[in-house]
């Protein structure tokens, strides 16, 4: 596979471009909220994601409602057979299948998610763009010299992206199908079943609030954890929890340094690996493709030509022409 690059530094810093993520992407896109086990029947759980605040409410026996904060619109949701919740922030957005490719539901079906309690969820804000920390998560490059206990619990000796439309399969050893799966949901959902438990997390961009679209370097870090000892309790939880937080806070790190470098000027266009970091790039083709209208050829004419009229944004800073022309030397 072609080596390529990321995506110009104004896709991280523009709050023109950011603002139009939000009409172009993230009110077209489905979220992953978790497991049914994380709403507790008969009670409401609040989210926001781009600006837009929605609560969801259990009403029992997995029969939910999702909410719209601003007007009271009742929000699409999909609750798949083995029990992960699904929503929209719009009503705009398509339906579920349509969104996801049949393959997603063909691989969830495998595992039933109701069996992890919930267990804890974090919340914190960080400084940098959404796409900076998904850039990070969609490849594990980064993971031998970064996240040293992981790699040593999960040698790198076999990696690999299986990127599928609107999500990204990652696997670190295919003879352990139960440890080590990593999914990515475009745009900002992860589900991750490693070091004995399970956690989700959402980065919500712009660190918004009800009908506040937030920043464009700005985020907030949403995660759920889930865990079960095998008898129902909380055995081991705490050495699991340390172990996956420490691994999320080494790429905060990370990430609020790229998003330093990206503001600055230092870092203005990265190199992609086209092997081993496709996960990115295909991370970028929704993005550039799918974001619309169902129809990606018209899709993409509407998109660029709308970040053609942003006035700091030449035309060479989409990357539409540097992917094809500028190959980088891997
Ligand atoms: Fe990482």
């Amino acid at each position: 596979m072609a080596a390529t690059r990321t995506l110009p530094a104004s896709w991280f810093t523009s709050q023109n471009l950011y603002d139009l993520e939000v009409r172009a992407v993230f009110d077209k896109a489905w979220y992953l909220l978790g497991p049914v086990t994380r709403f507790v029947a008969d009670s409401e759980v609040e989210y926001e994601i781009a600006g837009t605040a929605f609560t969801v409410h259990h009403n029992g026996n997995e029969s939910f409602t999702t909410t719209r904060a601003s007007d009271s619109t009742t929000l699409p949701h999909y609750v798949t057979p083995t029990g992960l919740l699904f929503t929209t922030i719009s009503p705009s957005a398509p339906p579920f299948t349509s969104y996801f490719p049949s393959s997603l539901l063909e691989l969830l079906n495998k595992r039933d998610f109701r069996k992890l309690p919930h267990r804890r969820s974090l919340a914190y804000p960080g400084k940098f763009n959404w796409k900076t920390m998904v850039d990070g998560y969609q490849e594990c490059l980064h993971c031998q010299y970064t996240h040293r206990s992981f790699s040593v619990k999960y040698p790198p000796s076999f990696y690999e992206a299986d990127n599928q439309d609107t999500y990204t399969r990652h696997i670190v050893d295919p003879k352990k199908p139960d440890d080590g799966l990593f999914l990515y949901f475009y745009p900002i959902c992860t589900l991750n079943l490693y070091g004995g438990g399970m956690s989700s997390f959402r980065v919500c961009p712009g660190n918004g609030s009800e009908g506040v679209k937030g920043k464009v370097g700005e985020s907030r870090m949403e995660f759920d954890y889930y865990f079960d000892d095998g008898q129902g309790g909380t055995e081991g939880f705490e050495e699991y929890f340390q172990f996956v937080r420490r691994v999320a806070l080494e790429d905060f790190e990370l990430c609020e340094t790229a998003q330093r470098n990206l503001e600055r000027g230092v870092y203005s266009q990265g190199c992609l690996n086209g092997e081993k970091e496709k996960g990115v790039v295909r991370e970028y083709f929704p993005l550039l493709f799918f974001s619309v209208s169902p129809s990606r050829t018209h899709c993409l004419t509407v998109f660029a030509s709308l970040c053609f009229q942003l006035p700091h944004l030449p035309r060479r800073s989409l990357g539409f022409s540097n992917i094809s022309k500028n190959p980088c030397p891997f």
